[in-house]
This record gives C-alpha cells, structure tokens and sequence, in this order.
C-alpha cells in the first residue's frame, strides 16, 4: 500500500483545448498518464491528484474526464484547482455523493491513509505582476492585486483549518498537506501556508500548479523546517505519479 500525487492533467476529452501548444511533454499526455499510472500505481494504493483536472467548464463537459480518472487505479482522491470551473466549492458534499465510492473530493473535509490524516485546499499565491529591473529583480508588483490575493489567502486558509480541525477531532496527529497552489509565490520565504504545515508538524506538503521549466522553481522544493515540500505537476514529472508515502 502506497500514497502516491500527481497534479495538473488538464483533460479535455469534450473540450476543444489542445494541451501539445504547451510544449513536446504535453504531446498526447492522457496516453502518458494512463501509461504511467497503470504502471506505478496498485489498486489498493491512494492517489492524490492536486488539481486542473478538467478544461470542462460544467459537469456534463467534464463526464469523460472524470470517467478516465475513475478508470485509472487506486483510490482516487482529487483537490480543486483554479481551473476546475465543474466544481462548485459551495457543493463539495454533492460531488462527493454523486461519485460515491469511485471519486473523493477532498475539501472542507478529510480522508485517512494508514495512520495519516490527507488534509487539503485549493490554496493561492500572489502570482504578480512583479516588476523587474534589467538584472531580473523584483522592484516592485501590482498592489491592487496583491490586496484582492490576501483576501483569497484568507479564505483557503478558512477551508484548510477546517480540514485539519476535522482530522484532529477524528483523533489523528499526523498530516499530510496537499495544495493545488504553490505555498508561497516567488518573494515570499514562507507564507500562512507554510506556517500552518510548521503549526502542525506536518510531514510533507504536496503542490502543484506550476507549469514550465521557468515556473518550477517558484516555491519551495525539498526539506524546509523540517517540513518536505513536494511539487507534482504533471509535466515536472512527465506524468509520472510520485511516491509521497509508503
Ligand atoms: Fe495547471
Ligand atoms: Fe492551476
């Protein structure tokens, strides 16, 4: 038994949004994607997929993405991400009734692995616009935005105390932390993400969302107060899920 994430598979089954613009790892991905998780993942393992399941913009546009996903093995376990217009945050509990026992929608929620507790949010970084000199230095960014991403912040963070009060109301002491943003944006050394993974002597906080050999370096990557932070987008794995937990 294993855990194991992988984030950001962008399908688009029923939608007309060719991903190989992207670049050659995005070239027929979904083939990658049933390749490789076939080949790692068990079907008594756990997967965590960390978000931007879909392009679909409603449900019905996401059926056969999310049919793909069910048919890929192990326990599937999904976070929201920013692309993922089909799921209603308001309406969590109804994903969740309508997929019940193929699909698990993990937020305002959580769910065990062994003696773990998967704890989770969409999360948000303030993604700029930074402005920089002629060296590449930061020397300024948009404040209004920065102002409107604090207030987002708040909110996730609201959902992500939720999930970790309801794992320790259960009794668990050990989390993990899955994230569909990374936990700080580029200036930032830690952020109240990083701070609430500290707070709680988390073992690994997993993320994705960052697309291109240009972004993957935007957070943290490795050991950071004694908390490991992982990255799992799809193509910084080439769609390879990674092993978070035997
Ligand atoms: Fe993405
Ligand atoms: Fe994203």
């Amino acid at each position: 038994m294993a855990l194991y994430a992988l984030g950001d598979l962008h399908l688009s089954f029923q939608a007309d949004k060719p991903m190989d613009v992207m670049g050659k790892v995005w070239k027929r991905h979904e083939r990658k994607i049933e390749k490789y998780v076939n080949r790692i993942v068990k079907p008594e393992d756990t997967l965590v997929l960390t978000g931007d399941h879909s392009w679909g913009r409603k449900l019905p546009e996401c059926e056969q993405d999310l049919a793909f996903i069910e048919n890929l093995p192990g326990r599937k376990i999904l976070l929201r991400g920013n692309h993922d217009m089909f799921w209603d945050a308001k309406k969590t509990k109804q994903l969740n009734e309508i997929f019940k026992d193929r699909l698990f929608f993990l937020q305002n929620n959580f769910y065990a692995y062994k003696d773990y507790a998967l704890v989770g949010a969409k999360g948000y970084t303030f993604e700029g616009p930074f402005y920089l000199d002629r060296r590449g230095r930061i020397v300024g960014w948009d404040e209004e935005r920065e102002a409107r991403a604090k207030k987002l912040v708040d909110r996730e963070m609201g959902r992500l105390r939720e999930s970790f009060c309801q794992a320790k109301t259960a009794g668990y002491k050990k989390f993990i932390m899955f994230l569909h943003y990374p936990p700080t944006n580029i200036m930032e050394q830690t952020s109240p993400f990083t701070e609430i993974a500290e707070e709680n002597h988390v073992t690994a906080v997993v993320y994705s969302h960052c697309h291109g050999e240009t972004r993957f370096g935007d957070s943290i990557r490795g050991s950071f107060h004694g908390v490991q932070y992982m990255l799992v987008s799809g193509d910084y794995l080439n769609f390879h899920p990674a092993l978070v937990l035997e």
